[in-house]
């Protein structure tokens, strides 16, 4: 029989399609096991100012469709000091909290990490769109975020053939290059620059759209992932180089928002499940992952140590091979 009585959930850092599905699954299932659960808002910051309620079964009716998140979120900059770090165990520890699930990115896990020297059992859940949490094969919200960029992609490929331009087209992914290669190559774009295989090579580029230009084609696609480059710089430079008409799109946060995908939603109920899971078990400071499919657990600073999350190289060269 479980010691944990009473949990805390949150959500943190960007928000992520999915996030919601995760939340339901820890209430429903930890009311399920007689555990008691409050939600704590806008992530860390919340838990420092102690901005919480009571989650019950109404609460997480029917919010397996919504996009963003019900307990909203924040990226908090006190939770990095360790006097609100302090302040928030103390909140958890007055109000009888056993353990506390944390679903986020990188940033989420690091919080998680800091707050186990503050004695607070944390669990945490991948969900970022940027599927750069890399012990995780999966996190919550790429697979929604990738579509909603491809969708955005095929529309602004329709006006660039009408046009005879190139589309320059911009997606998130801060330091990960996997909405770019998803919804670069869902998209047969001519050339996806990313920050795990970018050589700076431009040339190659301009090279790819004359040649195809020479062949007769009319229109181009280069999906970039924000930071590798400034794709309004990359648009002048193509239209310097080759002539033609070059065009920028920066898709921006309709990537975060939306209805989450089915793999989303059934991902986010199977970690939100596990997690109580986990608790119920009596283990402690653990990361959910998904490994060969199939969900797992970490120590949270093991799992901070992992770095195999590299894209696939096959699936890049792939990329350009189909890129005809
Ligand atoms: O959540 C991930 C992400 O969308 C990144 O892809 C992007 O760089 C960043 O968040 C933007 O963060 P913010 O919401 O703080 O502008």
């Amino acid at each position: 029989m479980s010691d944990i009585r009473k949990i805390a959930v949150l959500t943190s850092g960007g928000d992520a399609p999915g996030m919601n599905s995760a939340v339901r699954a820890v209430v429903v299932s930890a009311i399920n096991s007689g555990i008691e659960i409050v939600g704590v808002m806008r992530g860390y910051e919340g838990l420092i100012d102690w901005e919480t309620q009571p989650l019950g079964l109404a609460d997480v009716r029917n919010i397996n469709n919504q996009g963003g998140t019900i307990l909203f979120t924040s990226r908090s900059e006190r939770f990095l000091q360790k006097k609100y770090r302090e302040q928030a165990a103390k909140n958890l520890r007055d109000h009888d909290v056993d353990a506390l699930v944390a679903i986020g990115g990188d940033g989420t896990l690091r919080g998680a990490i800091a707050f186990q020297n503050e004695g607070i059992n944390t669990i945490c859940i991948p969900g970022t769109i940027d599927r750069d949490v890399a012990c995780s094969e999966y996190t919550l919200g790429f697979d929604t975020a990738a579509n909603t960029a491809m969708e955005a992609i095929d529309r602004i490929r329709d006006s660039s053939v009408s046009h005879g331009r190139c589309s320059v087209v911009e997606v998130m992914g801060r330091k990960r290059g996997y909405i770019a290669l998803w919804a670069g190559m869902a998209t047969s774009a001519d050339a996806i620059i990313i920050p795990e295989k970018w050589d700076g090579d431009y040339d190659s580029i301009i090279d790819t759209i004359k040649a195809k230009h020479a062949d007769g084609r009319n229109s181009y696609l280069v999906v970039v992932a924000e930071g590798v480059t400034d794709a309004p710089e990359l648009a002048q430079m193509i239209l310097d180089k080759t002539g033609i008409e070059s065009r920028v799109s920066v898709l921006g946060y309709i990537q975060r928002g939306g209805q989450p995908t089915a793999k989303d939603r059934m991902y986010g109920s199977l970690m939100g499940a596990y997690a109580v899971d986990v608790l119920k078990k009596d283990k402690a400071n653990r990361m959910i992952a998904i490994k060969n499919d199939i969900l797992i657990d970490y120590d949270i600073k093991e799992a901070i140590d992992i770095q195999n999350n590299q894209i696939d190289s096959f699936q890049y060269e792939l990329s350009k091979l189909l890129a005809e």
